[in-house]
């Protein structure tokens, strides 16, 4: 039976061990893909730190991947071996993991990478674009948390919709925030405002950002700054953060009617909720069935979003030693980065 390497947790905040394990074998609708790249996300660490999201060990970790077809399983039409693909695993489904040399994956939720983009810019974008996505444009039947509702820009009828409409997004520099700046950017929303450190700030503006104000002014600074930018309604907020400042901020700056949609927990102090403003967490994962719908519609349009460049994956540091080299990376991750997603290569274990 073939085997490959795989990065495991093997019990509740126990050290990762690099082993050997029979490859998964492809279902039906299921591809099986040689992990090229792999990206790294906070919640990598947060989950082997502190057990938290973990149902089950051994679990291998890893949301974002890219490779190249090895095997179809039955019924798979849009796919051939050799193909270069990229697709979000699924927290807790080690079959569909990200930190191994070979892991399954989706056909609805997977994607060709196009030819100006390589394995490790692909890795970046998954799960930051999913948590985006999910977000702005679920449709709202059966959303976990809740959706902002808009159209989705690569559906008829979406792309600049909401020409003219201000928002905000807080932490644009993050992984997260850079993707829903380009979604929002797609939807025509303007003037787009950000927060960062502002040696992001020009950066930034490539991708979209009208306005980028300095991250470390107090939420009262804030306030007052994007105010003297623009007096119109806010309807829509994402908070990249997710932070308690920064969820109460957006809240703030809410119109009636509006919604802010938040990376973390919603935070918003019970006595400041109003029935006119609504918040809420998203869960960014499109294999989920509650997101499937939205997740299928994305991905069957991602190659072409990136071969036009209406979206552009995120600035990319490889990190490296293979799987043996991601727990140092997530260590630097967890220490904090900016502006850029972190790529290991499991190949080269
Ligand atoms: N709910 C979900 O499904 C879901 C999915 C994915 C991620 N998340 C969460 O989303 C958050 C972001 O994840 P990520 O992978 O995008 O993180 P990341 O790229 O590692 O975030 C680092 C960036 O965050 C920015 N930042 C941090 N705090 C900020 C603040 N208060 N104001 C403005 N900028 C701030 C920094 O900006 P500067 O460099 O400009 O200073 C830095 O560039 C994490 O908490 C993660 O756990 C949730």
């Amino acid at each position: 039976m073939p085997e490959h390497r795989a990065l495991y947790v093997p019990e509740k905040q126990a050290p990762f061990v690099v082993k050997s394990i029979p490859t998964w074998v492809p279902g039906r609708g299921e591809l099986l893909i040689k992990v090229e790249s792999a990206g790294l996300a906070p919640v990598d660490w947060i989950m082997q730190s502190t057990g938290i999201l973990v149902e089950k060990y051994p679990v291998i970790l890893g949301l974002d991947v890219a490779g190249t077809v090895e095997q179809v399983g039955e019924g798979v039409t849009k796919f051939k071996k050799g193909d270069r693909v990229f697709k979000e695993g699924s927290l807790g489904e080690n079959p569909f993991a990200g930190f191994q040399q070979y892991t399954l994956a989706h056909e609805d939720t997977t994607a060709k990478i196009p030819d100006n983009i390589t394995f490790d810019q692909a890795a970046t974008i998954p799960l930051a674009l999913a948590t985006s996505a999910v977000a702005l444009y679920h449709d709202g039947e059966n959303a976990i948390g809740g959706t902002c509702g808009l159209t989705p820009p690569w559906e008829a009828g979406g792309r600049d919709k909401y020409k003219g409409q201000a928002t905000v997004v807080f932490a644009g520099a993050s992984t997260v925030g850079q993707m829903t700046i380009e979604l929002l950017k797609l939807s025509g929303f303007d003037p787009i405002i950000t927060t960062a450190s502002l040696s992001n700030a020009e950066f930034l503006k490539t991708l979209g950002a009208t306005y980028v104000l300095d991250r470390k002014l107090s939420p009262e600074a804030l306030h007052a700054e994007i105010r003297k930018i623009t007096q119109a309604p806010f309807k829509t907020i994402y908070d990249a953060a997710g932070a308690s400042e920064t969820q109460h901020l957006g809240y703030d700056l809410l119109a009636p009617g509006g919604i802010l949609a938040a990376v973390q927990h919603d935070l918003i102090a019970p006595e400041k909720k109003v029935p006119e403003k609504k918040s809420f967490f998203m869960y960014g994962d499109v294999n989920v069935p509650q997101n499937r719908k939205l997740g299928s519609s994305l991905f069957s349009k991602l190659t072409g979003l990136l071969e036009e460049g209406a979206l552009k994956p995120i600035p990319v540091e490889v990190v490296p030693g293979g799987l043996e080299g991601i727990p140092v990376a997530l260590e630097k991750l967890r220490k904090g980065v900016s502006c850029v997603k972190l790529v290991a290569r499991p190949q080269e274990t």
